[in-house]
């Protein structure tokens, strides 16, 4: 019942961030000192989930690339004795297995589940939407599977946002069975504002039921023409509850060049090396303006 396996759908197109992302896949755009994916694939590592399938399509070699090694990079950095440059490129690929799959067209976060089918088979297995940067205590999945362990069915990350948001988001109706622990009654892919049930949106961390193929494969298209994961996760509804958790943490939402940038500054601001100077650097810059 362990969860091992996390899925990483990272086909996107990236079109909100053209031209940036017109040959270096969004995943790969850097956060302060590391690509956006590597933070929610060492949230993933940090509670012991390491088998990694990322679901991959058009012009994202890069991703692979970046998990692999580097044997000549290694070997120069090795050499010119730069170990602490040598460590930040082997840690990760060490640590954890990849597995990359192709999403051959881009047809929705449903379609992209469906793509590690053959991998993850009969295993309830961990879902990651990198574009969803969530900085706390403790790392946001964790409260995923506190849940997962005491129910033993679905779990989906839940946050309140502004009415005028809910139509960017899954929203769920839900029954509180405990503090900031629900049973999702209902779910609604991106619904408007007088359709939504509540307020109460699902972010991108899912522990998810292998069943949920099953139910992918039933589906047709919905919002926006895509295979969509809360259609799917509807008619898992019909068959096993959901459970869903508010997570304590910050997110930001780095799927806008505006959030992106918000995080950029806020995470540098924290960072242990570079933090105190820019710091400096930017009340100074206020202070000019
Ligand atoms: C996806 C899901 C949506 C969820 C959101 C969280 O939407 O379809 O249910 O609320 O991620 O970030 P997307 O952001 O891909 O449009």
């Amino acid at each position: 019942m362990e969860i091992k396996k996390a899925v990483f759908p990272v086909a996107g197109l990236g079109t909100r961030f053209l031209p940036a992302t017109k040959v270096l896949p969004k995943e790969m755009l850097p956060l302060v000192d590391k690509p956006l994916v590597q933070y929610s694939v060492e949230e993933a590592i940090s509670v012991g989930i390491n088998q990694l399938i990322l679901i991959t399509g058009r012009g994202k070699r890069a991703i692979e690339d970046y998990f692999d090694r580097s044997f000549e990079l290694e070997h120069i950095l090795k050499e010119r004795k730069m170990e602490d440059a040598l460590k930040t490129i082997t840690d990760i690929s060490e640590t954890a297995e990849f597995i990359f799959i192709r999403q051959k067209e881009p047809k929705g976060l449903g379609h992209a589940i469906l793509c590690a089918k053959p991998v993850v088979e009969y295993e309830y297995f961990a879902v990651f939407l990198a574009d969803d940067v969530i900085i706390g205590e403790k790392p946001a999945i964790s409260f995923l599977l506190d849940v997962y362990k005491k129910y033993k069915f679905s779990v989906v990350a839940l946050e309140e946002v502004t009415w005028d948001e809910v139509s960017r988001y899954g929203i769920v109706q839900v029954k509180e069975i405990e503090q900031d622990v629900y049973e999702i009654v209902d779910l609604i892919e991106k619904p408007t504002k007088d359709k939504a049930p509540s307020n109460l949106a699902i972010i991108g961390r899912y522990i998810l039921s292998p069943k949920i193929f099953r139910c992918i494969e039933r589906i047709s298209s919905g919002v926006g023409g895509e295979i969509q994961l809360t259609d799917a996760m509807k008619l898992l509804l019909e068959e096993e509850p959901i459970y869903g958790v508010k997570y304590k943490g910050r997110r930001y939402d780095c799927g806008t060049i505006e959030s992106f940038i918000k995080a950029t500054v806020e995470l540098a601001l924290e960072h242990e090396k570079l933090g105190k100077d820019f710091r400096f650097f930017l009340e100074k810059l206020i202070q000019r303006r």
